[in-house]
C-alpha cells in the first residue's frame, strides 16, 4: 500500500536535484532534513527550523550518524520567521505539522504562526518550486489548522499556482497533505 512520507518524496523528488536550495519547515527528528540534505548534495543547502532545543539535537545525531553532507544549517526559530535566516529563493519546502514524535505533546503547530509561515513559503519558491504541507488530523487544533490552510489554499491564483490536496478518503483520520506548485 502506498506510503504517504515516501509519496511526499517522490513529490519532491521531480522538484529538487543536486545544488538546490531546500528548506525544512518543521525540523522534529530530522528524517525529513536527512532527505533533502542529500538529495542536495553537497553543492546545495538546507535550512531546517523548530521551536525546540529538542529536535535540534535529535536532528544533529542524525544527520551526522547518517554522514549528511554539510549542507545544512539547523536554526531555533519559528518558521514564521524564516525570511531572517532565508534570502534566496527555495526549491523544495516541507511542513510537517503537529508535535514532535516521542515528546510529551505540550510544543505543537499553531494556525497563528503556521498560516504566515505558509504564506511566506509560497512566495519564497522558486520557479518550478514545490512546498508540501502534511496535515495530522484527529486532535482539534490539526483539525483547524488543516480546515485554515485549505481555505488559505484554495484562495491562490490558479495561473500562478496549483495545489492539491492527498487524502485517503476510507481514512479521514488519517495523515494528508497539500501539494503547492507553481
Ligand atoms: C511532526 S514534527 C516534524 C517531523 C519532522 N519533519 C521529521 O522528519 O522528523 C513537527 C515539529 O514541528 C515543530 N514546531 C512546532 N511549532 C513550530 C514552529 N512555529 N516553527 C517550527 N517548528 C515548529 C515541533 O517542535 C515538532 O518538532
Amino acid at each position: 500500500m502506498t506510503d504517504l512520507l515516501e509519496l511526499q518524496k517522490k513529490f519532491i523528488s521531480k522538484h529538487l536535484f543536486a545544488g538546490g536550495i531546500a528548506a525544512d519547515y518543521t525540523m522534529g527528528n530530522g528524517h525529513d532534513t536527512l532527505f533533502l540534505s542529500r538529495t542536495v548534495g553537497p553543492r546545495g543547502r538546507v535550512y531546517a527550523f523548530d521551536v525546540q532545543s529538542a529536535a535540534l539535537q535529535s536532528t544533529a545525531r542524525r544527520l551526522a550518524a547518517e554522514n549528511a553532507p554539510q549542507n545544512y544549517i539547523l536554526i531555533h526559530d519559528s518558521h514564521h520567521n524564516a525570511g531572517d535566516y532565508i534570502k534566496q529563493k527555495v526549491n523544495a519546502g516541507m511542513f510537517n505539522l503537529g508535535w514532535l514524535p516521542g515528546s510529551d505533546r505540550t510544543v505543537f503547530t499553531r494556525r497563528e504562526t503556521t498560516l504566515p509561515a505558509i504564506s511566506a513559503a509560497i512566495e519564497r519558491m522558486s520557479a518550478d518550486g514545490i512546498l508540501l504541507v502534511a496535515v495530522y488530523p484527529g486532535h482539534s487544533e490539526g483539525d483547524a489548522e488543516g480546515r485554515l490552510i485549505q481555505e488559505y489554499l484554495s484562495t491562490l491564483d490558479r495561473r500562478k499556482y496549483m495545489n492539491a490536496l492527498f487524502r485517503i478518503t476510507n481514512s479521514p483520520s488519517s495523515p494528508y497533505f497539500f501539494i503547492i506548485e507553481n
